[in-house]
């Protein structure tokens, strides 16, 4: 029940229908500038003021000392300053201090304005856009006036006017309000560490001025404000929208490893480094290429290392020691897929190298990807030898995959065969390195063959080599190695230049489709955003795949694909990319005897989908796995056994894609199948009791914590609705395409009995209690132990609620993993009047653990607050899903990419948010914007045509 009024079908026009492609940006209405070394270097008059005091009191202190007192308050100086040293006269010391920087200041004059500052503000000022100053100086005015910019300025916001130091956003957010504009549409020009963790916290975007060391975690970064004009910023900040920026720290860190994951549909890559570390967990994974293992059963081999160089320079080794390189920063261009790491090595104590690595896999060429090393020698001379190649020798966590069947070095190309032990899938690698002017020399190590290539460089000189890759494995049709040799060849050929283009270019088709532009929420753009990449990033290009739950970023649940996909990660594929949507349905139509082998066993017939599934399409859920807590004793998963609401997911999912896109021709072919054996899984497991009733008992519904549930209202609910789709289908096949009906009711066995029995479990399902409106959640649910909800909602509680209980005993209370009740409400919202939707919603809602139950929780929890009027509970929600791989709330990210959440960001803005619906006639959208957002663009298809959607806070 949004507080906005849904606008009527045939009211399109209300929203204007300006593509929001590449050529919009998110919106800056006011720009906050931060004083000292900023506009002015006083930054440096500070310095020597705490330089003389510092001497006085025989304390050393120096300019790399002074870097961490930039926008910090003047008390707080001082107390870095005394290191914890204890004074009595602490308020003279600071008022020494500001005496020698105050008569220092009676020098300034316009001339002390930095160069770039007086154009910047003169055009801001023409263009209407208010500028405010957040300064932590007391001595702000007297600055300004010095400078001549006492009147240059809309707000001044100063040390005299706030309580809280940066990085405490108030100087900002006060100048915000100053200015009369919501935070997210600010932007923070700064010089201080403090200060841009300031308009970060502050939800502003930011631009920050100095070295990365300083400023990197900026949304952009310059060294200075000269030469840039608004225009320039604006670009620069809109790079920073469509970038992730993270320190490449010394030691390993496997949560940046799996969010710096690049992919191009095919074939995926974890940011590990190129070098290569103890603690890494590198790992590159291709679609397809299934092969078995223990407990876990089947899961995607690692592929050849093939993305790897090793460095010497000097005889030293790149990253062997770690302490030798500084200012390493990791840049992920998530318009491009490319992912960068720029770093400066000291080999040894007389050599400096500046390097650059970048690497990407092609959009455009699914079978290719592409690795750049660029040198440059900064101090000293080198001698460098660079090994580039490919190594079968790799494992997963321990497991090896590959027999070596062959393999070659010929020129600057290397080439392995290699054939996974059970599945016998062979994978053909080649590489071509193109290396500026070196001696040549090969190195056919067993499973490692590799090129060497060997330069001597002296101060100043430049040297690049550049690794053209191709991969392909034998679920291909063509010939392997012929063709990864030609597509490595034609890439080196082309050069890293024309390789890139064509790879943007297919990027620009992607984004141009999928895009979200929100307005008013930089971090919120910038996590959707990412939380796509993920996703098209792996999205099948090639043949009919799907993305598992962890997508193909690390080894979390063995790249098994879970209901995750059909009903967390399609929609967006549905609404915005309708074929790699059909390739995931696909996926499911072609593992159908996998389905039914499962069917079988259940004592069923037809179809019932694997709760997880990997290449046959079998059951690969495992059934006892370690438990790292108690060692002693292993813990039984359920899930394979008795979670089975899999069938009416996929077919809820065939149902939206068929709507929405109008593809008669794959529910003829492919998706009837689906929704029809399905049907009749649901229809024979189903049991008759004394009560007249049909009853799914034993099972698991969505929400986790309750094993073992009878007639879980989600599930038995999703399965009359399913029992009641199936017959419409086959209505529907029957009066369009007769003949393709007939051969289904042959191949599948549906006569007239079937059909009804259809009906009849439809509509004799069990339906659960209802209590004041509330659906309950299974057979006694109600009579659960009570939730303890200050436990629940305890900010600082850092375990789930599973975890605190236990396992078992956790199932004895009212606590939720994620929504059940309000998920069956958020897909079939017909089921439930307004009161009822409400009354559900104020039940379900505080007993589900929101902070660290199911990831897959709190994107639908979203949704679900927006359509009950509570647009600002729907922010905290999304927020928590942004954060799931992002900030790494969980604490397993390492593990892999949360596909599910990923997915989910995407509905809870479009579904959520801007509360777009579809029916049979059509769309329209019913806006609830969280506080702060200004505006939210996307674009979807409509059977076909595209639809583009602006939705703006003023329509509310
Ligand atoms: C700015 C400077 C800091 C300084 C602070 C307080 O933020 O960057 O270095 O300590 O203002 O200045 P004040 O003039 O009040 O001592
Ligand atoms: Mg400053």
């Amino acid at each position: 029940m949004s507080r906005h009024a849904a606008a009527p079908t045939s009211s399109f026009a209300r929203y204007d229908s300006t593509p929001h492609g590449k050529e919009s940006m998110n919106e800056i209405a006011a720009v906050i500038f931060d004083l000292d070394g900023v506009l002015t270097d006083t930054a440096e008059y500070h310095y020597r003021a705490w330089r003389r005091l510092a001497d006085e009191l025989g304390i050393p202190f120096d300019r790399a000392a002074n870097e961490a007192f930039r926008g910090v308050g003047r008390d707080d100086c001082l107390r870095l300053l005394l290191g914890g040293r204890t004074v009595d006269d602490f308020d003279e010391l600071a008022t020494r201090k500001n005496r020698y920087y105050v008569e220092s200041l009676s020098a300034l004059t316009p001339d002390d304005i930095l160069p770039g500052s007086t154009e910047l503000l003169a055009e801001l000022k023409a263009a209407g856009i208010p500028v405010a100053i957040g300064s932590a100086s007391k001595n702000t005015h007297t600055v300004l006036r010095g400078l001549g910019l006492d009147d240059a300025f809309d707000a001044v916001i100063d040390g005299t006017l706030i309580t809280c130091s940066k990085p405490d956003p108030e100087v900002f957010t006060k100048a915000a309000a100053a200015l009369g504009v919501t935070p997210g549409e600010c932007l923070v020009v700064e010089d201080a560490t403090a200060g841009i963790e300031a308009g970060l916290a502050g939800g502003m975007w930011t631009l920050g001025i100095g070295p990365l060391s300083r400023v990197g975690a900026a949304h952009a970064v310059v060294p200075s404000l000269d030469g840039l004009t608004w225009a320039r910023i604006r670009t620069l900040i809109d790079d920073g929208a469509w970038t992730l920026r993270r320190p490449a720290g010394a030691d390993p860190d496997q949560h940046l490893e799996t969010i710096l994951t690049i992919g191009n549909g095919h074939i995926a890559v974890r940011g590990t480094t190129l070098e290569g570390r103890p603690g890494e967990q590198p790992a590159s994974f291709m679609h397809g290429v299934w092969d078995d293992m223990p407990v876990s059963r089947s899961e995607l081999a690692n592929l050849p290392r093939w993305w790897g160089m090793d460095v010497w320079a000097n005889g030293a080794r790149l990253g062997a020691d770690p302490s030798r390189i500084a200012d390493a920063w990791w840049s992920l261009d998530l318009r491009t897929g490319t992912l960068t790491r720029t770093l400066t090595w000291t080999p040894d104590d007389a050599t400096t190298i500046a390097l650059v690595d970048e690497r990407f896999c092609s959009l455009d060429q699914p079978h290719a990807a592409a690795v750049r090393l660029r040198l440059a020698v900064t101090r000293g001379d080198a001698s460098v030898h660079v090994r580039s190649g490919l190594d079968v020798h790799v494992d997963n966590l321990g497991l090896r995959h590959w027999d070596l069947v062959d393999q070659s070095v010929d020129g600057l190309t290397v080439t392995t065969v290699t054939r996974t032990r059970a599945t016998g899938i062979e994978l053909a690698a080649c590489a071509v390195l193109r290396p500026d002017e070196s001696a040549i020399e090969s190195c056919d190590a067993d499973g490692q063959p590799a090129i060497l290539a060997s330069a001597i460089l002296s101060e100043g000189q430049t040297w690049q080599a550049t690794k053209y890759v191709a991969l392909a494995s034998s679920e291909e049709r063509f010939d392997r190695r012929t063709r990864v040799a030609e597509i490595a060849a034609t890439s080196a050929r082309a050069g890293w230049d024309a390789l890139a283009a064509v790879n943007r270019q297919a990027w620009a088709t992607t984004w141009h489709a999928s895009d979200v532009l929100i307005d008013g929420d930089p971090a919120a753009q910038i996590a959707v955003r990412y939380g796509l990449f993920q996703l098209l990033s792996v999205a099948p290009r090639l043949a009919d795949s799907s993305i598992g739950a962890k997508t193909l970023s690390g080894f979390g649940y063995r790249h098994h694909i879970f209901w995750d996909t059909e009903i967390f990660m399609l929609p967006l594929f549905t609404f915005t990319q309708p074929d790699l949507a059909a390739r995931m349905l696909g996926y499911r139509w072609h593992r159908l005897d996998g389905a039914r082998r499962k069917a079988a066993a259940s004592g069923a017939a037809g179809a019932r989908f694997p709760w997880e599934s990997a290449g046959t399409g079998d059951e690969v859920c495992p059934v006892w796995v370690e438990n790292p807590a108690d060692p002693a004793n292993l813990i039984r998963i359920w899930t394979g056994d008795l979670e089975m609401h899999l069938g009416a997911d996929v077919t809820y999912a065939c149902l939206q894609y068929w709507r929405v896109t109008g593809d008669d021709a794959f529910l003829r072919d492919r998706g009837a199948e689906i929704i029809c054996d399905t049907a009749t899984f649901y229809a024979t497991a189903a049991v008759l009791e004394d009560d007249g009733r049909y009853h799914f008992r034993n099972v698991i519904g969505p929400d986790e914590y309750h094993e073992h549930a009878d007639d879980n209202a989600f599930t038995n609910a999703m399965a009359a609705w399913h029992l009641r789709q199936a017959p419409r289908v086959l209505a529907w096949l029957e009066e369009t395409y007769p003949a393709a009906a007939a051969d289904l009711r042959t191949r599948l066995g549906i006569d007239a009995d079937r059909e009804a029995l259809w009906r009849t479990v439809a509509d004799a399902m069990a339906t659960p209690r209802e209590r004041d409106g509330v659906t309950e959640q299974q057979e006694g649910f109600f009579d659960l132990t009570a939730v303890d909800f200050a436990l629940a909602r305890d900010p600082g509680r850092t375990l789930s609620m599973q975890q605190i209980y236990g396992l078992g005993p956790t199932a004895h209370t009212q606590n939720l993993k994620q929504p059940d009740v309000l998920m069956l409400a958020y897909l079939l919202p017909e089921l439930f009047t307004p009161e009822q939707f409400l009354a559900n919603y104020r039940y379900y809602d505080p007993r589900t653990d929101h902070e660290l139950g199911s990831s897959l929780g709190p994107s639908i929890s979203a949704i679900i607050a927006c359509r009950a009027g509570d647009p600002t509970a729907a922010l905290t929600h999304f927020r928590r899903a942004a954060q799931a791989d992002l900030v790494d709330v969980r604490g397993n990210a390492r593990d892999g990419i949360h596909g599910a959440s990923a997915g989910g960001l995407w509905q809870a803005v479009v579904f959520g948010f801007a509360g777009l619906r579809i029916d049979d006639d059509g769309w329209h959208t019913a806006p609830a914007l969280p506080p702060g957002w200004t505006r939210v663009a996307f674009s979807f298809l409509w059977r076909g045509e595209r639809q583009d959607v602006v939705v703006r806070a003023s329509d509310a």
